[in-house]
């Protein structure tokens, strides 16, 4: 039996973190920032930190934002989301103007639901409107719609332009600074092209996971394996959180690699508890090694 410990650092309270991604991502890491900050803390600002599935990118957000690194590069392989950040990168303005200018009524969800966008500014917009109008920002869902009142806010919209607005502008005040960058493509490969990092790079992985990615997210097939090996090879420094599946417990001892668990809420209030994975045990975060036989006291992953 493997037992794994929980870390000292307790989730962070939605309330008491920054909030900086303009999108409401689905398995987002709002909560997991005081362990963020705490991995970079004793780093003097690494000099680049890579997150290879960022989706609403929190911590490369958070860490370019507070400087805990020189310079993030976000990694995403689904081509909406990509679209989206594309646009927050190169025309920010443009797309403020498109939130702004926007009427938030079911007939214009709809219209847009029912076109197929086209240019970036009209994909962007449109991939963030179904984001903030869709149950718990899932891309895979249908709109939540008031059938009996078309001009009616939709139900359950988190549609706020004034700071969805303040928050791209945050994001392209930070890619002009040349403190983040954004690439479209495939998170595993990304890290496999870390040949000439700069000494000092850390990564920080979250991965579609193993049993709740396929309800969330419409990129969530994940070589785990692969993703585990590539992360050994590069012996780089990082963070990377998981579902306690048994499976990827498994991979996390027979790398030789340490965890954690933490108790979070997710989306929907339900508690949940996640595990956090580095390569070799880290005292503040509270990860140890994970041996397939333990006497280490504890509860059963
Ligand atoms: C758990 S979410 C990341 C959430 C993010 N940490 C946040 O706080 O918003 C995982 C993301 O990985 C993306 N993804 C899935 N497979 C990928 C791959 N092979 N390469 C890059 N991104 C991938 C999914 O589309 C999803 O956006």
């Amino acid at each position: 039996m493997r037992v794994i410990p929980v870390s000292p650092i307790p989730s962070a309270h939605n309330s008491h973190v920054p909030h900086l991604s303009p999108l409401r991502y689905p398995g987002g890491k709002t909560w997991l920032l005081p362990h963020v900050k705490e991995w970079l803390a004793n780093r003097r600002q690494p000099p680049l930190l890579l997150e290879p599935f960022c989706g609403g990118a929190t911590v490369s957000l958070f860490a370019a934002a507070e400087r805990l690194a020189q310079r993030c590069v976000m990694v995403e392989i689904d081509p909406d989301i990509a679209t989206f950040w594309q646009a927050c990168f190169r025309r920010a303005d443009d797309l403020c103007s498109a939130i702004a200018t926007f009427e938030l009524t079911d007939q214009n969800v709809v219209w847009y639901e029912t076109q197929k966008p086209v240019g970036l500014i009209n994909e962007a917009f449109t991939t963030l409107l179904r984001n903030r109008t869709r149950f718990g920002g899932i891309l895979n869902r249908p709109a939540l719609l008031n059938p009996r009142a078309t001009d009616a806010r939709p139900r359950n919209a988190r549609w706020y332009p004034a700071t969805i607005t303040r928050r791209i502008r945050i994001v392209s005040m930070l890619a002009r600074r040349q403190r983040l960058e954004f690439i479209e493509g495939d998170g595993i490969q990304a890290i496999d092209a870390l040949k000439y990092a700069p000494p000092g790079t850390v990564i920080f992985a979250d991965p579609p996971y193993l049993h709740a990615g396929a309800r969330m997210y419409r990129y969530h097939e994940l070589d785990h394996e692969k993703l585990f090996e590539v992360l050994a090879a590069k012996g780089l420094d990082f963070l990377m959180t998981y579902d306690a599946a048994p499976a990827i417990v498994d991979l996390v001892s027979q790398h030789g690699w340490a965890a954690a668990r933490v108790r979070m809420k997710n989306n929907h209030n339900q508690m949940r508890t996640e595990i956090i994975i580095t390569p070799r045990p880290h005292p503040s975060l509270g990860t140890v090694r994970v041996r397939q036989e333990s006497a280490v006291a504890g509860s059963p992953a």
